[in-house]
């Protein structure tokens, strides 16, 4: 069709047939010929050419970054586990959980292992300010690997293991917040439809399906999980997955989809005291300032609870005051 136009158009510019062509209309096609087949070609070359180095260094640098957070997670995995594992005196409770923290430890220091490389580096290069971190990262992990294999008590290894964390933390600059005001709303609606089969309306994992797992899901309100989880690490949890177990990773939920359950997770655990009254026997009890999202992201209960105390709220209402912060959450 487009040929055959051309063709017309050539026919029609008044080159009478037979004759000499008008050289200045040939020129006009050899070079638009040519500029088109250039056109081409570099489209071409375009496609097959691997992205350009700026491109690379982008995605490498974001799985990088996944990798980290995933060790992040693995870290918390093992802060809050370990105490099933080894008991009080470093006497082993669980073999099979000790096994597993021990291979998730490695696994950590395999996700870690290019920091070494970067913190010789530190040290020769001009950067001061980052070097102690660096350092400490590695000793950190040295520390928490020789502990865990000595079954230290859990104590000890939880608190390597959180320096270990906040090390991470700080050496990758990693935001652990949400982009957006995360949404309760959509939170239940997507724990219903991804969780709730496994870990039940109430998340007390009294489910057909999660009975039959080993390890179940257990009890998400449990009073073992106030020290530990907070909306980041389930955030981790949720985007990762627990290894060994059937707890899946939800990387078809986008980031804000994970945050909203994150939060809704926590804002579950509260048992409907947000709606409670605050019964106070002394003073008339004031509301301290609301945390924002970005800070509620890293606060377990336990640590909320700490909070609120050092705000002087007393001890009838801080279980209240708590739920309302997590149940009515402000940006
Ligand atoms: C196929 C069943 C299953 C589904 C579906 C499931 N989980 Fe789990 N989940 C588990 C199991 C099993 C564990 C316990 C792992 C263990 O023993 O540490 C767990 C553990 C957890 C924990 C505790 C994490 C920790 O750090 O100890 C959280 C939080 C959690 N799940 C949240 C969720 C959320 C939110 C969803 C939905 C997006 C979900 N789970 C979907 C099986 C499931």
């Amino acid at each position: 069709m487009q040929l055959r136009g051309i063709m017309r158009l050539a026919r029609e510019s008044g080159t009478p047939s037979g004759s000499r062509p008008a050289w200045d209309k040939v020129i006009a096609w050899v070079f638009l010929t040519v500029a088109l087949g250039l056109a081409c070609a570099s489209l071409i070359i375009a496609a097959v050419t691997p992205a350009g180095a700026g491109v690379e260094t982008a995605t490498e640098e974001s799985q990088r970054l996944a990798e980290i957070h995933r060790a992040l997670g693995l870290i918390e995995y093992v802060i809050g586990d370990y105490p099933d594992a080894v008991g009080s005196d470093g006497e082993i409770l669980d073999s099979t959980e000790y096994e597993e923290q021990r291979a998730i430890l490695s696994e950590v220091r395999d996700i870690l292992a290019p920091e070494p490389r970067r913190a010789v580096s530190a040290l020769r290069g001009a950067s001061t300010v980052r070097q102690p971190v660096d350092l400490m990262l590695l000793r950190n992990m040295a520390s928490a690997q020789r502990l865990v294999s000595r079954h230290a008590p859990a104590p000890e290894v939880q608190e390597i293991l959180r320096a270990l964390w906040r090390d991470v933390v700080e050496v990758h600059e990693l935001r652990l917040t949400p982009a957006e005001m995360p949404s309760l709303d959509q939170g239940a609606a997507l724990y219903t439809q991804a969780c709730a089969a496994c870990h039940g309306n109430d998340g007390r994992g009294q489910t057909e399906v999660g009975l039959r797992l080993t390890p179940p899901p257990g009890d998400l309100l449990d009073a073992r999980f106030d020290e530990t989880l907070s909306p980041a690490r389930v955030f981790n949890a949720v985007t990762f997955g627990i290894p060994g177990t059937a707890m899946p990773a939800y990387d078809i939920l986008d980031e804000n989809e994970r945050w909203d359950l994150a939060f809704y997770v926590l804002a579950m655990r509260q048992n409907g005291m947000g709606s409670s009254p605050c019964i106070s026997t002394t003073t008339e009890q004031q509301e301290p300032m609301q945390p924002t999202a970005d800070e509620l992201a890293g606060l377990s209960d336990a640590a909320l609870t700490y909070w609120l105390q050092e705000a002087g709220v007393n001890d009838e209402c801080v279980a209240v005051f708590r739920a309302r912060i997590r149940q009515q959450l402000e940006p």
